[in-house]
C-alpha cells in the first residue's frame, strides 16, 4: 500500500523558519512543501461549506442488506433531550444513520484486503491493540502467560470485518463484535472461521449496540455483561453520540473500560482526512468521513463525563502515508485515543484500580 499512496511531494526542500503552530505544524512538518500544503486546503479552508455538500449527498434514504435494530431502547430523561448545549449529536434515538450502514455495505467484501480501502485500519492495529491491552492490564492483572486477556469479556462496536476483534482474541480475551451491517459480519464469520484459535474466543452479531443494551436491561444483572468496550473509528459514523454513551454504559460493569478512536473536528482533519485521504491519495473511499460528525477531545469527553463515565487518558495518534504507519502524538489535533471507566453508581469511584479489587 505504501506504494500505491505515496505522494509525489519533495520531503526536504523547505525551510523551517516559516514553521507554524498548533495543528498546523504537525501538516507543515508532514507535507512540508508549500505547493502540497496548499493543495491540501491549509490555506483557507472553509469546511463548513464543503461539508454541507457532503452531508446533503449522505442524506439520501433507503439502504438494503442490513439488520437494524428494531426495538428501540427505553428512552430517559437524558435521551429526550434533542440536541444537547454542547452540540453534540443526539437526534434520533438510534446510533444507527441509513446512508454509512449503505456506505459500509459497499465495502463489505474488502475488510481483509490489507493493500484497499482499510489498509490503514490495519496498520493502526499497531497502536490500539496495545493501547486496550495495556490500559486493561493496568486494572486487571495478567496471570495468563501468552494470553493476558484471558477471562475479560470485550465488546467491539461497529467491528466490521473483524480486524480489531480478532487481535484481541488472541490476547485471550472473549470478544463479542457487533456491526449493523450483515454482509462485514459475514466477512467476519469467515475470515476468523480460518485460525482454529479463535472459536472459543470470537463471535459475531449483526446488531447494533442499543439492541444488545436493550436486551441485557431484561437480564438479571441488568445487562452490565463486558469488561470493556471498545469502538475504534466508528463514533463519526454515529447518528447519536448520546444514544451510543448511554448504551456503552449499560452494557459495561462497573469500572469497566471504554476505548475510542475517533477524528478530532479540526481544520486540520478536515484537511487530511478528507480531501487528503479521500480525495486525493484515496487512502479511504471518498465520501466516508463527514466532517460535521466529527468530534473534539473536549465534546467526547463532556459527553461520557455526563454519561457515567470518568476519561483516564486522551492520546493523538499520526498517520504517514508515505510509510503506511501510525504513531502516537502528543496533538490530537487529527486522530486520536481516548481511554475512560465506568464509574460506580453506588460510590461514585471513578479510578479503574477501584474496581479491580472486585472483579
Ligand atoms: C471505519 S469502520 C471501522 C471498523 C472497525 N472498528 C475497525 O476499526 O476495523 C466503521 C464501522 O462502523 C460500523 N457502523 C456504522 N454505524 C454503526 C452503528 N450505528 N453501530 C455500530 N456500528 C456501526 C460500520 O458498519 C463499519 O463497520
Amino acid at each position: 500500500m505504501a506504494a500505491k499512496l505515496r505522494p509525489k511531494l519533495s520531503l526536504n526542500s523547505q525551510p523551517k523558519k516559516n514553521r507554524p503552530e498548533g495543528e498546523a505544524a504537525q501538516f507543515y512538518d508532514m507535507y512540508p512543501n508549500k505547493c502540497g500544503r496548499f493543495m491540501f486546503g491549509l490555506y483557507n479552508l472553509r469546511p463548513t461549506s464543503v461539508c454541507g455538500l457532503v452531508r446533503g449527498a449522505t442524506s439520501r434514504s433507503g439502504f438494503s442488506g442490513t439488520t437494524v435494530c428494531q426495538r428501540r431502547p427505553r428512552r430517559t430523561g437524558r435521551l429526550d433531550m434533542e440536541l444537547r448545549p454542547s452540540g453534540v449529536r443526539s437526534v434520533s434515538h438510534t446510533t444507527v444513520d441509513p446512508a454509512e450502514v449503505r456506505r459500509f455495505h459497499s465495502l463489505a467484501g474488502k475488510w481483509w484486503d490489507e493493500q484497499g480501502e482499510f489498509g490503514a485500519l490495519h496498520a493502526m492495529n499497531d497502536l490500539r491493540v496495545p493501547f486496550v491491552r495495556d490500559n486493561l492490564l493496568n486494572v486487571h492483572r495478567a496471570h495468563h502467560p501468552g494470553k493476558p486477556l484471558a477471562g475479560l469479556r470485550i465488546l467491539d462496536v461497529g467491528c466490521g470485518g473483524g480486524l480489531l476483534t480478532e487481535p484481541l482474541g488472541r490476547l485471550g480475551a472473549s470478544v463479542l463484535g457487533v456491526d449493523p451491517v450483515e454482509d462485514s459480519i459475514a466477512t467476519a464469520r469467515l475470515h476468523s472461521s480460518h485460525d482454529p484459535d479463535l472459536a472459543d474466543h470470537v463471535a459475531y452479531r449483526a446488531c447494533t449496540l442499543e439492541q444488545l443494551a436493550a436486551e441485557g436491561e431484561q437480564e438479571e444483572h441488568g445487562g452490565a455483561q463486558f469488561d470493556a468496550v471498545v469502538a475504534s473509528e466508528v463514533v463519526e459514523h454515529l447518528a447519536d453520540l448520546e444514544m451510543f454513551a448511554l448504551s456503552c454504559q449499560n452494557v459495561l460493569k462497573p469500572g469497566g473500560s471504554l476505548f475510542i478512536t475517533t477524528i478530532n473536528k479540526t481544520n486540520l482533519s478536515y484537511a487530511l482526512a478528507i480531501v487528503a485521504a479521500e480525495k486525493l491519495l484515496r487512502i479511504v473511499p471518498n465520501g466516508t468521513h463527514d466532517w460535521e460528525k466529527f468530534i473534539s477531545p473536549v465534546e467526547l469527553e463532556r459527553l461520557l463525563e455526563s454519561n457515567g463515565f470518568s476519561v483516564q487518558s486522551v492520546q493523538g495518534m499520526l498517520y504517514n502515508p508515505l510509510s503506511g504507519a501510525w504513531s502516537w502524538t502528543n496533538s490530537t489535533s487529527i486522530n486520536y485515543a481516548l481511554h475512560a471507566v465506568k464509574r460506580s453508581e453506588e460510590d461514585g469511584s471513578s479510578h479503574p484500580e477501584d474496581h479491580a479489587a472486585h472483579s
